[in-house]
């Protein structure tokens, strides 16, 4: 029988004893819930704020963040193709060596070193910038390259560097890349 009373005393047992756990464990649940809401008020708001000066929300800024990953260029296929200017082919793959003078490129702007190069005459230099010698990669390691484009890359440098040689000439699209004479419409259903 006392052993009966004994299990019912157990069930009601209560972790809180003292008047002092009371105490702590009701500001505890006043708190808790206090600090938490401000933390969470934190992170929420914290999501616009950024360091003073910082452009981070400008639009440009979440332009270039948002942007997609695989950002490509649709072009036709069967369209003409766009050349780069020497220009933009020496900015996107001559200038890695021939702007400081890497491995023993002739340097960009400096005459003295390209004057050599520059003696041989055009060809003998368009033949090296397409097919490579050396420490000279086949068009500058870039095979996508038009040669039209190493032409007109080994054109800007070399008249930035002492040369006065003539703009290449763009060349005329093969007989094949025309576009399809108005036959091709043919095959449609007649109305
Ligand atoms: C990896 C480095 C590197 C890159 C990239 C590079 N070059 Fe060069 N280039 C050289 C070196 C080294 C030489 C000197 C070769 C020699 O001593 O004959 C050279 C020489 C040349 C010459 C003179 C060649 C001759 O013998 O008459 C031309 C023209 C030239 N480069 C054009 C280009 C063009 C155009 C590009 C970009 C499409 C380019 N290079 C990219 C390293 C490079």
């Amino acid at each position: 029988m006392s052993n009966a009373q004994h299990t019912h005393a157990e069930g009601h047992e209560s972790p809180i004893r003292t008047p002092r756990q009371l105490i702590t464990l009701v500001v505890l649940a006043f708190l808790v819930p206090i600090i938490t809401i401000l933390l969470l008020v934190n992170f929420v708001v914290s999501g616009t704020k950024s360091n003073a000066g910082s452009d981070a929300q400008s639009p440009e800024a979440i332009i270039a963040r948002i942007k997609p990953v695989g950002d490509f260029e649709l072009r036709d296929a069967n369209g003409p193709r766009v050349f780069q200017t020497g220009e933009a082919v020496y900015k996107a793959v001559c200038t890695t060596c021939h702007a400081a003078g890497v491995a023993g490129a002739p340097k960009f702007g400096d005459s003295g070193s390209w004057a050599k190069f520059i003696a041989q005459g055009w060809d003998a230099m368009l033949q090296v910038a397409i097919h490579g010698k050396g420490a000279m990669p086949a068009k500058g390691g870039n095979p996508d390259l038009d040669d039209f484009e190493v032409a007109r890359a080994v054109a800007y440098m070399a008249n930035n560097s002492g040369g006065n040689f003539k703009e290449p000439e763009e060349p005329k699209p093969a007989a094949g890349d025309a576009p399809a004479p108005d036959g091709a419409a043919a095959d449609q259903p007649a109305k």
